[in-house]
C-alpha cells in the first residue's frame, strides 16, 4: 500500500472547496493507502492568528473531518505542531531549497501582493516546511487542489537535491493527485479567485458547518450573469461564475458538466441554483450536524489528536533523525 499525506490549515471552517478539492478525496482514497492527515497548524501562524482561535478551529477542523468519513482506527489525524519532525526537517529543506526556487512560487506571490516585504518570512519558506510535512513520512502520493501543484514540483525538486547532496537515494519522489473535476473551486463573489476559508467574505464560501439556509441564500446571492445556461461545454468559456457553479453541481451529484449543461442548458440561473442549493445542503447537512454533535466532546477530539500525533511521530521520528545523521548533525 503506497503512503499518502495531505494537510490542511487550521484557519477557519472548511469551506466547499477545501472538501471537493481535497475532503472528499481524501475519504475515498482511505481504502486503498496508508493515510496521514494533518491539520498543519505551523502553516497558518505565517499569517497572524489569534492563539484562542487557532487552538478552537483546530479542534473545530477535526471535528469536521471525523464527520466527513476520516477513519482514524484505519489512518492517521494530528496537527503539525505535535510532532517536532516537521519542523527539524523543514529546517534542513530550507538549506536545501534555493532562493530562486522560492520566488517562483506563485502562490507567495498571490499571498503577499505587492507588500511582500511586510509578510513574515515563514510566508515565504513555507513550500519547504510542506516538503518536510510529507517526506519526514517519505510519502509518495498526495492528493491537493489545483493550487497546490507548484509546491509539489518544489518538494521533488528538494527531495533530489537533497539525495544529490549527500550521495544517497534517501527521498522518493512524490505524486500530486489532482481530481480531474473540482480541484479548483471558485469564490461565490468573484469568479476569478479560488475559494477560501481565509478570504475575508464569508459571502465567497459555502462553509461546512453552514445550514440550509444559509446555503441558499449565499448560492441565491452568488455571482452569475444574465445569459441563460449555454447547452454546449464550450458556452461556459469566459463565463467563470456560471462554470464554477456548473462544476460545483457536477462534482458534488457524480456527473458530468456535459449532463448538466444538458439538463440545465437554455434555462436562467434561478432554476439551476435551487436545484444546486438541494445538491450542496444534501452534501453538507450529515456533515454539519455530525461536527455539532463532535464539537460537545472537546475531549474526545484533543485525545484523538494526541493519538494521532503519537502514531505520526513514531513513523517520522526514525527518517528525520536518519536525515539528520546525512547531513552531520
Ligand atoms: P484554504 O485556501 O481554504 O485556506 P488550504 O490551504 O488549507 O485551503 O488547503 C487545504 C486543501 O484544500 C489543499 O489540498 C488545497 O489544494 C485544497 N483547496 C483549497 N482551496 C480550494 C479550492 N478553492 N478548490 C479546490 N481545492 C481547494
Ligand atoms: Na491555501
Amino acid at each position: 500500500m503506497q503512503r499518502l499525506f495531505s494537510g490542511i490549515q487550521p484557519t477557519g471552517i472548511p469551506q466547499l472547496g477545501n472538501y471537493l478539492g481535497a475532503i472528499r478525496n481524501w475519504v475515498a482514497l482511505q481504502q486503498d493507502h496508508e493515510c496521514i492527515f494533518c491539520l498543519v497548524d505551523m502553516h497558518a501562524i505565517t499569517t497572524w492568528q489569534d492563539p484562542k482561535v487557532l487552538r478552537q478551529q483546530t479542534l473545530a477542523q477535526t471535528a469536521v473531518l471525523l464527520a466527513s468519513g476520516i477513519d482514524v482506527q484505519r489512518h492517521i489525524l494530528f496537527n503539525q505542531s505535535a510532532v517536532s519532525a516537521h519542523a527539524r526537517l523543514g529546517w534542513i529543506f530550507n538549506c536545501v531549497a534555493r532562493i530562486g526556487w522560492l520566488n517562483r512560487m506563485t502562490q507567495f506571490k498571490d499571498k503577499a501582493g505587492k507588500d511582500r516585504e511586510k509578510h513574515s518570512a515563514g510566508l515565504y519558506v513555507y513550500p519547504d516546511l510542506m516538503a518536510a510535512d510529507i517526506l519526514a513520512y517519505k510519502a509518495t502520493v498526495v492528493p491537493v487542489g489545483d493550487d497546490q501543484k507548484q509546491h509539489l514540483e518544489l518538494t521533488n525538486d528538494i527531495a533530489q537535491k537533497f539525495n544529490h547532496d549527500y550521495g544517497v537515494e534517501f527521498f522518493p519522489q512524490v505524486e500530486a493527485l489532482i481530481p480531474p473535476q473540482g480541484a479548483r473551486v471558485m469564490s461565490l463573489r468573484d469568479g476569478s479567485k479560488k475559494m477560501s476559508k481565509s478570504d475575508p467574505s464569508a459571502q465567497s464560501r459555502i462553509e461546512m458547518t453552514d445550514d440550509a439556509d444559509t446555503i441558499a441564500l449565499k448560492i441565491k446571492r452568488a455571482k452569475s450573469d444574465s445569459e441563460p445556461l449555454p447547452s454546449e461545454v464550450a458556452g461556459l468559456e469566459n463565463r467563470p461564475e456560471a462554470r464554477n457553479l456548473v462544476t460545483i453541481y457536477a462534482t458534488l451529484s457524480g456527473t458530468t458538466i456535459a449532463d448538466v449543461l444538458g439538463q440545465f442548458g437554455g434555462q436562467g440561473f434561478g432554476p439551476f441554483k435551487t436545484a444546486l442549493t438541494d445538491v450542496v445542503v444534501n452534501a453538507i447537512s450529515p456533515i454539519a450536524s455530525e461536527t455539532e454533535r463532535l464539537l460537545k466532546e472537546p475531549g474526545f477530539l484533543c485525545d484523538t489528536l494526541r493519538d494521532g500525533a503519537r502514531r505520526a511521530g513514531a513513523i517520522a521520528e526514525p527518517i528525520v533523525s536518519e536525515a539528520e545523521t546525512l547531513v552531520g548533525f
